[in-house]
């Protein structure tokens, strides 16, 4: 083995699939769970034969033509387009915010000019006082009304905390529309994996020079491919938690877990669209998904539908980490860990878990790309 890469989510699989073909070193990739391709990983429900996203909606968008490029390489895109609605007080409504929420929500007909005055007028409800809390926040950007029907109540479940308590920092904007445009994405390229994730992940560990290794984790010292066994003596691509790497020596960084409810619903169709938001309280969870709306072209015969409601709170130690917290405390432990980094030898911190940062999958991969080139490369000596 040349070349240890530790998780095998997109930026694991990156790394691991350009150091097999452009260099040719024998790669071993590890993983603790059973399967390979990380929170982008998707399998068929098999009562339905309905393809589902294990780990919450993926949706693959980009403007990057490398990245384009290189994805392209072991998968071909459906044209799917993502579009939200959500439900409030009985009624639904179309995402991000555009024209349509607005004159739905106030029952008028403003064109964008009127609709851009009236959420200035509302937005200036705080009289230029500089917002102290999450609430403050929400309404000096888009107004009370607004802010309360489709964020304020969202946000609660999603933190499972009083917006009041939250720190003005979570948002820098909130996207409103002046137009009828409801394409939750702006990329250049958006779909989905014609095959699927699992095969386009599978695709991309395909090669002779790549060993997978599953059910295995890099801490623990029972397996082979442990920490204290290989790092100095291999160069490893780390993709874990950082601060799990470092054994929380300086505290756990914080995350937001999700807990995901699988369902098959007795019902051809549920919903009649991917995904709803659901912005009130009295709904515990934060949306529901409906996973054969994500591919219209596949010609899915079963009676019955496969939907997964999506719950969100802070993780407590075993949960699985998805969204960084990201609080002042979190970001000072992460430059010391970021230190701790320097004195390694030979490991690349790298992917969401291991920089410690919300990574959409065309960011995970143009990270790898270039930490490849960067780092890996003259690793081997090999020139650019
Ligand atoms: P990823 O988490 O995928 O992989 C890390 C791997 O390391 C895992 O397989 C894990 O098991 C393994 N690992 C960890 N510790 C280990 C250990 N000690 N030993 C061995 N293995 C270990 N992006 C997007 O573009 N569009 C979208 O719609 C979405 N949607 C979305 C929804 C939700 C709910 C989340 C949380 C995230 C998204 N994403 C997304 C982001 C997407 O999931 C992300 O870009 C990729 O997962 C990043 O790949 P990584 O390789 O960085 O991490």
């Amino acid at each position: 083995m040349d070349l240890l890469v530790v998780g095998s989510g997109l930026f694991g699989l990156t790394i691991a699939e350009r150091a097999a073909t452009q260099l040719g070193l024998k790669v071993t990739i590890i993983d603790r769970r059973d399967h390979l391709g990380g929170n982008a990983y998707s399998q068929v429900e098999p009562e339905t034969g309905i393809e589902y996203h294990r780990y919450g909606a993926h949706l693959f968008h980009t403007s990057n033509e490398v990245v384009w490029d290189y994805v392209n390489q072991f998968t071909s895109f459906t044209d799917y387009v993502h579009r939200v609605y959500t439900t409030h007080r009985g009624e639904v409504f179309p995402m991000p915010v555009n024209l349509g929420t607005i004159n739905q929500f106030f029952r008028s007909a403003y064109g964008p000019d009127q609709a851009r005055a009236l959420i200035a007028e509302q937005a200036a409800e705080l009289g230029g006082k500089e917002p102290t809390n999450f609430v403050e926040k929400g309404i000096s950007l888009i107004g009370r009304p607004l802010y309360e029907a489709f964020f304020m109540n969202y946000t609660a479940k999603q933190w499972q905390t009083d917006p009041a308590e939250l720190g003005p920092e979570i948002i820098s904007r909130l996207p409103v529309r002046f137009t009828y445009d409801n394409r939750y994405f702006s990329d250049k390229y958006e779909g989905l994996p014609t095959d699927g994730y699992g095969p386009w992940l599978e695709r991309m560990a395909d090669h002779p020079n790549i060993e997978v290794v599953l059910g295995t984790d890099f801490f623990d010292e029972s397996q082979p491919l442990h920490k204290a066994a290989t790092v100095g003596q291999v160069p490893v691509i780390f993709t874990g938690p950082i601060d799990r790497y470092f054994a929380d020596q300086l505290g756990a960084l914080s995350w937001r877990t999700l807990d995901f409810e699988l369902e098959v619903a007795a019902t051809p169709d549920f919903q009649g669209t991917p995904v709803m938001n659901y912005s009130d309280l009295d709904v515990p969870y934060t949306r529901i998904h409906e996973f054969r709306h994500f591919h219209p072209e596949r010609a899915y015969t079963s009676p019955k539908t496969v939907i997964m409601k999506e719950y969100s709170r802070f993780a407590g130690p075993g949960d699985e980490p998805y969204y960084p917290v990201n609080t002042a405390q979190d970001r000072e432990k992460l430059l010391g860990y970021r230190d701790l980094t320097e004195a390694e030898p030979q490991v690349l911190f790298g992917g969401r878990l291991g920089t410690y940062q919300y990574l959409d999958m065309h960011m995970a991969i143009a990270s790898a790309l270039s930490r490849f080139d960067s780092v890996v490369r003259p690793w081997f000596g090999a020139a650019n």
